[in-house]
């Protein structure tokens, strides 16, 4: 028996930060970051803004769609590297939020590749027996963390949230049919902050080397969709929509192309979202649904990479 979605929704911040902004605060210029990246524009949430009300907005508006109460949710997950508070998790702050009295709720740090574990922990606990719905959030106020004179990372990020509702079905051929998770800690320094709660009491800011991270992605995204399709028993031929982490146009083409997939399979968002983390992969899900790009029998790849590195897939059937 497998878990299948039955809802999405999404939320972002009211304001916009194009790249002509961005010319105006660093050394760059909107050709360039078009050229490298495919972004555009990036939103941004405001300073009073946290996370749990950009991922309680996405979560409401999946509820919604699904005519589904509080009280029919029993587990929240919010996966964010940009929690409102150290503790208590931002998770709980949205089941306050949203008024979901009994259910449990906590989340997972798993950086970009956050949505992807979270949906696979989602999926191992309704599999468990002991919870009938899952809300599993994406947000982030990524942007919070950026070093804004620093150009190499601060034209890349933009904040934003999305939301899944998944439960338990009596389909075994529909739903979530495999996932991968990985780790592997040799290269975190390659992207991590430069600060920490326990180090120096401080959130610290985003430090990544672009090059170094471009290379692992392509080679790890690829490896891990791979894995998926061989545990869901689906051929690369058979997945009708690939849905990646949004991190850099230029690592989504070439995924694809080692995938060995054509691009009209590829879900975009990044130009109009940039790199919103955890949030990314569920923005561009809700996304496709607004823009009726999937029908029901479809089978969608979804992929991660991010800080850890951490990296993973999953395969899902509509
Ligand atoms: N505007 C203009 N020029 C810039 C620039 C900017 N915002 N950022 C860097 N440059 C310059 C560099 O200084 C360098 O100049 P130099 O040749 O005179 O030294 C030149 O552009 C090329 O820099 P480079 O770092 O080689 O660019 P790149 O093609 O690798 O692109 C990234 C940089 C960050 C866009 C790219 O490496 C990337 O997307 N990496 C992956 C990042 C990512 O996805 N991270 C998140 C994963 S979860």
């Amino acid at each position: 028996m497998n878990n299948i979605l039955i809802s999405t929704g999404s939320y972002l911040p009211e304001k916009i930060l194009t790249n002509s902004d961005l010319e105006k605060m660093v050394e760059t210029n909107s050709e360039w970051i078009i050229e490298r990246t495919g972004i555009k524009e990036r939103h941004l949430a405001k300073p009073e803004e946290l996370t749990s009300d950009l991922a309680s907005k996405a979560a409401a508006n999946a509820l919604k769609k699904a005519s589904l109460k509080p009280e029919d949710i029993d587990l929240i997950i919010v996966a964010t590297t940009t929690p409102d508070l150290t503790f208590p998790a931002t998770a709980v702050c949205v089941q306050e939020k949203l008024g979901i009295k009994n259910a449990a709720a906590f989340d997972i740090q798993a950086v970009c590749t956050g949505f992807i574990y979270a949906v696979s922990v989602a999926d191992s606990l309704l599999k468990s027996g002991n919870f009938k719905r899952a809300l599993v959030i994406g947000a982030e106020t990524i942007t919070k963390i950026i070093d804004w004179t620093d150009r190499n990372t601060c034209i890349l990020f933009g904040d934003g949230a999305g939301a899944v509702i998944i439960e338990p079905s009596e389909k075994s051929d529909t739903g979530i049919l495999s996932f991968s998770i990985h780790s592997d800690c040799s290269s975190r320094n390659i992207l991590q902050t430069d600060s920490g709660v326990s180090l120096n009491q401080k959130a610290g800011l985003l430090r990544m080397e672009g090059k170094e991270v471009f290379k692992h992605a392509i080679v790890k995204l690829a490896d891990c969709t791979s894995e998926s399709l061989k545990k869901a028993g689906v051929t690369s031929e058979q997945i009708d929509w690939v849905i990646p982490h949004q991190a850099n146009q230029r690592i989504l083409d070439a995924t694809i192309v080692k995938l060995g997939m054509p691009k009209e399979k590829l879900i975009s968002t990044v130009a109009i979202h940039g790199n919103t983390s955890a949030a990314s992969i569920p923005l561009a899900l809700d996304w496709g649904f607004a823009n009726n790009k999937f029908q029901p029998g479809q089978t969608l790849a979804m992929q991660a990479i991010g800080g850890g590195l951490t990296w993973g897939s999953v395969i899902l059937k509509l």
